[in-house]
Formats: structure tokens, C-alpha cells, sequence
């Protein structure tokens, strides 16, 4: 990996990917890319940034070419959420950025990573310890474009050689951008809300068991797998990955260690809790920590104190 684009930058994890990226490689070897501009002052703007349509696949091979890329991070999707709201829009969106990130791929020999999400599974999946190979029948758009996403990769790997990498993501916690139209954002909310207003309503119900993650771990989880040798990756498209399986009351008495008052109250999202039920309450991580050594350092006291802290300190530099 020595010269790097990113799609979707300025998304949730594009935002985080791309200084982590530039610490490791340099910032000049880190393409940054997305629909929008960056504001000036966003540290997106310390290294290279060219505006890229995902589904305008001509402007991709050009920055490709131009940029001299040998790896593609492709991180430009809609979440679960609004893709529901407007299917045929995730479905262009999702699936066109994707096969166009696979092309270039195949066609300047990239390496290339891109996520999946345990919304790849559905309501027949086995809920409890999820497999890594097990039934993948989901209801939502966002969970269709994810598995054929997970098998256009594995197809481009066996038919063209083409070194694509991926895993499951589970929602992602930060502090640092928040998510837009995922399901689980909920537990993104609600540290920002406890900070500010000290109480929260969840759009998701009690006791919906979801697998989360924090942002640190996510970002450490790519590296490391696409550092990995390629030869161990048995189930590279995608491996399932955890941090944590936590439902709303379980965040809330971890804020209330901080915050005693901190008040969780309910109205719940028809929409949104219907993807959530049909997703596991926790999948099985075991082939990512065999295969490649995944292993996630925050649990969820943890990660409250960091989340806490960080918003508190975001919102005293304001
Ligand atoms: N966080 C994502 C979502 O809720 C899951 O991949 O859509």
C-alpha cells in the first residue's frame, strides 16, 4: 500500500481512515475523495483531495491513473436507513460506485478493500453467535447490495485475480463524525445527547441486541487486514467483526457511571427497528482473529469514558 485513494471520505469512516491512513503512509501517498467538498479547515484538506462521483467511472480512472493508485478503499455507500427510504437511489449508488471501484481495480491491479456490514444477514440467519458462512437472506436494500457487494468481490477475486479484502462492520461508534441513516445509529446519539441535554430518546427499542464497535478498533481492523498475508485469508469477503453486542439500557447505565441523571426515553422508529430485528444479536469473530488476528481493544465501560470525554472536550474548543 503506497499509494492510497479512499471513496466517500468524508463519510463516517472515510473521515477517520484517511488521517490514520496519512499518519502511516505519508499524507502525499493518500488520496482522499468524495461527492462534496471538505470545509477548509477539515484535516481531510492536509493532504491530496479531488471531488469523485463514485458512479462516474470515467473521473475514477482518471484520478486513478493520475494519482498512480496501487490501492483502493472504497467507502462511498449509502446506510441502511436511507437506503430504505429510496431503493432504487442505493441500489444505483451502492452497487454502480461498487462495480466501478472492482474495474479499476481489475483493471490497474489494485488492492483493494471495501465494507460489508452485519447487514448482510437477515431474519433467517441463526441470531445468536452468528457463523461466519451461514444463511444470508436479508429484507432491507442495504442488507441486498451488501451480499451481492460480498459476492461480486469474491467473484472478481476468483475470476481476475483482482487482491479484494472485506469484512462485516457492525455499527460504528465515534466521536469524531457522526453517521448519517445507519440503523444503528442510536448509540451515536445518545453519547452526543447525554453530553448536551443529558437524556436521549432511542428510535430503537429496549432489549434490540446489536453488534457495535468502536471507531479505533474499526480503522486498526483494515490496516491490519490489508496488511495481512493474502494466503491466510480463507473467508476474505467478508469476515464478521465485534466489538461489543449492547441493546439502548446497557449504553444508558454505562453514561449513567458518568452522568447519574442521565434519563433514556423510547419512540421508536417503525422503520429502522424492522432492519434491527432482522439482524443478529452477536456474530461469531472467530475466523477474523484466526485468519489475520483481529483483536478489538475497547469494550463498552471503555468506550463510554473515551466517547464522554471526547464530546465534552469537542464542545469546551467550540
Ligand atoms: N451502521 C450500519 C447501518 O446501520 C450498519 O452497517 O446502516
Amino acid at each position: 500500500m503506497k499509494k492510497i485513494m479512499i471513496t466517500g471520505a468524508l463519510g463516517q469512516i472515510g473521515t477517520e481512515l484517511v488521517v490514520k491512513c496519512r499518519a502511516l503512509y505519508g499524507n502525499e501517498n493518500v488520496l482522499a475523495t468524495d461527492i462534496r467538498k471538505p470545509e477548509l479547515d477539515s484535516p481531510i484538506m492536509e493532504g491530496p483531495f479531488e471531488i469523485l462521483d463514485v458512479t462516474d467511472r470515467d473521473r475514477m480512472f482518471e484520478l486513478v491513473e493520475t494519482f498512480k493508485v496501487d490501492t483502493m478503499m472504497h467507502m462511498a455507500a449509502l446506510l441502511s436507513a436511507t437506503a430504505e427510504k429510496n431503493p432504487l437511489f442505493a441500489w444505483d449508488l451502492n452497487m454502480g460506485g461498487l462495480m466501478n471501484a472492482l474495474e479499476a481495480a481489475r483493471t490497474y491491479n489494485l488492492k483493494f478493500f471495501t465494507p460489508s456490514s452485519i447487514g448482510a444477514f437477515g431474519p433467517s440467519t441463526p441470531k445468536v453467535n452468528t457463523p461466519q458462512v451461514t444463511i444470508q437472506r436479508p429484507t432491507s436494500m442495504y442488507g441486498v447490495n451488501k451480499v451481492a457487494g460480498e459476492l461480486l468481490c469474491q467473484y472478481y477475486f476468483d475470476k481476475f485475480g483482482v487482491d479484494t479484502r472485506s469484512v462485516r462492520f457492525p455499527g460504528l461508534i465515534s466521536h469524531v463524525k457522526e453517521p448519517g441513516g445507519g440503523t444503528t445509529d442510536y448509540a451515536v446519539e445518545i453519547y452526543f445527547e447525554a453530553v448536551r441535554e443529558g437524556k436521549y430518546t432511542s428510535f430503537i427499542a429496549e432489549n434490540t441486541f446489536m453488534d457495535m464497535m468502536f471507531m479505533d478498533d474499526a480503522i486498526d481492523a483494515i490496516i491490519k487486514l490489508m496488511e495481512a498475508d493474502g494466503v491466510k485469508l480463507i473467508n476474505r469477503n467478508a469476515y464478521n467483526l465485534s466489538g461489543m453486542s449492547i441493546e439502548p439500557e446497557m449504553v444508558a447505565a454505562a453514561i449513567k457511571e458518568f452522568y447519574p441523571n442521565f434519563e433514556l426515553a423510547y419512540d421508536v422508529d417503525p422503520t429502522r427497528q424492522t432492519i434491527a430485528d432482522s439482524w443478529p444479536d452477536n456474530i461469531d469473530v472467530s475466523c477474523a482473529r484466526a485468519e489475520w488476528g483481529f483483536e478489538p481493544k475497547y469494550d463498552l465501560t471503555e468506550m463510554t469514558k473515551v466517547m464522554l470525554e471526547a464530546i465534552e472536550h469537542k464542545d469546551k474548543v467550540k
